[in-house]
């Protein structure tokens, strides 16, 4: 018998309509398969006959759960067991919530599933319901277990009949199961070996079955990916370094790689790998948790996922085809912002599009549907509010799935099966309705612009968070003594200001750069020169800046420190220029663009 270490390993989940057998059967796979620990069955008994209760297999997996589960916490049962050919952790939902939230959140990852019916009450809600949520999961190896054979006789037509019928219903939704088992948890019938009690069944006994699984891919040999949970930095004095924290879903890098976080699209190469509280190492692989040190100081988020650059490339992008399941006590709608949870990052989110809504139990659909109930399914699709990398499911689980959240609560999860055409945006619709309904007073944009001798436009300096302050306001003041109409906007003003009743929100960036965007169209059209500085903006906050103000325009002024700048800058200021000739060369730009004439500088 192989040793333990080096043995395959499988992780299978079970699932089912509530009370159809599912702890029942995995107690009997740890008893019979003699993988309890040492007096666990006796003792279990023991108690029940001191309480006078009678003996249910269930309850060693309680007894279990207390010492196994520490430092556990996700809300599913785990148990592990072994068969000569294999180890397996088994993992048991309480409930569909649990189930799903673990699966889509990648704190359980299942590669097979079985899925247990009660012979006597027949295929019910849930048995369809968890049959589609593990397709659109992509757990592609299902086998059924028709459990409690023994309140049915033993009888094979119950077989025939449940299995002529779920085969129907898996059908529709492409999933095929490989094999239908009859068994009876409670007297363990057919679960390690065949009974005797239905001599008419020659397939395979679940442990069998679970042997017969098919192992998944190696993850390691993948296209690398680690969402990046967080950026350290070294604290000792000049040391300027960081490490960039995640938790590797796939593939493996090495020092030296070259890689791109995306969707930033910033690069760096890796200088070194941190392994925690083991020694640094060379290479590193899924599904590891390390930390990286890079041979530039670029300023990757938290959320981005870091990929090596030699490899297949995630997709970028806010518009995406999904089968999402909700579980939400309102129904998902379209006017409302949802948070997505997808490997690392959290986005603001709208629901697009409605392709199809289909009632996963009784797997009737309506094609564009208003809104989605509670336990439907839907075909849709999704827009965040800022691109976002990603892999379609069928690619990469880890990276693919996502989670919805509804008022802290986490309210659906679901697949990425494609890109959406690009459609308008929901933001750029949101601007064409808005310049559609916009108000004209009777002074337009030309006549303010003939009287100030300047036009209206929005400035945002970026960079150096300190120097790009210190700079626009320079720039306010210059502006002003040459009596134009000119405002600056300090961050903070709309922290506390505008934005005060955000700032709890997760999302509160984006919606930070939403408001700004639409102050700024007022302003700029109010005819004023308007002034911000923002450090820590990327090309997607300036694209979305942009958009919002529009049909004014937006110029940007890049104050660099060693980072690099974002895509889009109009001029860009080296971190040590003096003051003066940092004005100097935005009033330039200012004139060079029209904005205001050459004589006033
Ligand atoms: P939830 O976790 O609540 O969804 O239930 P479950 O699917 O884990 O079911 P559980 O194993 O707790 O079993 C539910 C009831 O069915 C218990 O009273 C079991 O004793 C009974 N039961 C389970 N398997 C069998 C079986 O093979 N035969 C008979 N007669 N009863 C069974
Ligand atoms: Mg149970």
């Amino acid at each position: 018998m192989k040793t333990s270490q080096f043995k395959e390993h499988l992780s299978v989940v079970i699932v089912g309509h509530v009370d159809h057998g599912k702890s029942t059967i995995l107690g009997r796979l740890l008893a019979d398969t003699g993988s309890l620990p040492e007096g666990k069955l006796e003792s279990v008994r023991e108690s029940c006959r001191l309480n006078s209760r009678p003996f249910e297999y269930a309850f060693l997996l309680d007894a279990l759960e207390a010492e196994q589960r520490q430092g556990i916490t996700i809300d599913m049962a785990r148990c592990f067991f072994e068969t000569p050919r294999r180890r397996y952790t088994m993992i048991d939902a309480p409930g569909h919530i649990e189930f799903l939230k673990n699966m889509v959140t990648g704190a359980a990852r299942a590669e097979a599933a079985l899925l247990v019916i009660d012979a006597k009450e027949g295929i019910q809600e849930n048995s369809k319901r968890h049959g589609y949520m593990l397709s659109m999961l992509g757990v592609k190896q299902v086998a059924v277990l028709i459990n409690k054979f023994d309140l049915v006789d033993y009888e094979r037509d119950v077989c025939v009949d449940i299995e002529r019928d779920y085969s129907a219903f898996l059908e529709n939704i492409g999933v095929r199961a490989v094999s239908y088992i009859p068994v009876s948890g409670r007297n363990g019938d057919n679960i390690v070996s065949q009974s005797p009690n239905m001599p008419w069944f020659d397939g395979p006994s679940v442990v069998e079955q679970l042997d017969r699984f098919e192992l998944p891919g190696d993850r390691a040999a993948r296209p690398f990916r680690m969402p990046v949970q967080d950026i350290y930095r070294f604290t000792e004095d000049d040391d300027d370094r960081r490490i960039v924290a995640g938790t590797i879903e796939s593939g493996t890098v090495a020092v030296g790689d070259e890689v791109v976080f995306c969707p930033s699209g910033k690069e760096s190469s890796i200088v070194s790998i941190e392994a925690f509280s083991a020694p640094e190492c060379q290479q590193i692989c899924a599904p590891h948790a390390t930390g990286v040190t890079l041979r530039t100081q670029i300023y990757a988020k938290p959320g981005e996922i870091m990929c090596r650059k030699a490899d297949t490339q995630p997709q970028i992008a806010s518009r995406f085809r999904v089968n999402l399941f909700w579980l939400g006590r309102q129904p998902m709608i379209k006017d409302k912002t949802y948070k997505l949870k997808l490997a690392s990052a959290r986005v603001a989110v709208k629901l697009a599009d409605i392709v199809t809504v289909l009632d996963a139990s009784e797997l009737s659909s309506v094609d564009h549907a208003e809104q989605i109930n509670r336990h439907d399914i839907g075909e849709c699709v999704l827009e965040t509010v800022r691109p976002i990398a990603f892999d379609f499911v069928s690619e990469h689980e880890g990276t693919g799935r996502f989670v919805l959240v509804d008022d802290y609560e986490i309210a659906g999860g679901g697949v990425i099966l494609a890109r959406a055409e690009d459609g308008g945006s929901v933001l750029e619709q949101h601007v064409s309705t808005r310049e559609f309904s916009w108000e004209r007073g009777l002074v337009g944009p030309g006549d303010r612009t003939a009287r100030n001798h300047h036009q209206g436009k929005l400035v945002v300096f970026t960079g150096n968070a300190v120097r790009s302050r210190e700079l626009a306001r320079a720039l306010e003041q210059r502006l002003f003594l040459s009596f134009m109409n000119t405002y600056y906007l300090g961050m903070s003003s709309v922290l506390e200001g505008l934005d005060s009743d955000v700032k709890t929100n997760l999302c509160s960036r984006d919606e930070h750069i939403r408001r700004l965007g639409e102050l700024a169209r007022i302003m700029t059209d109010a005819g004023l020169i308007f002034i911000t500085a923002l450090s820590d903006v990327d090309g997607y906050d300036l694209a979305a800046l942009r958009l919002l103000n529009t049909p004014n325009e937006v110029l940007v002024v890049h104050v660099g420190e060693n980072q690099l700048a974002p895509k889009g800058v109009d001029l860009e200021v080296a971190e040590e220029t003096d003051a003066r000739s940092a004005v100097d060369a935005a009033l330039k730009l200012l004139s060079g663009r029209q904005v205001i004439q050459d004589y006033c500088i």
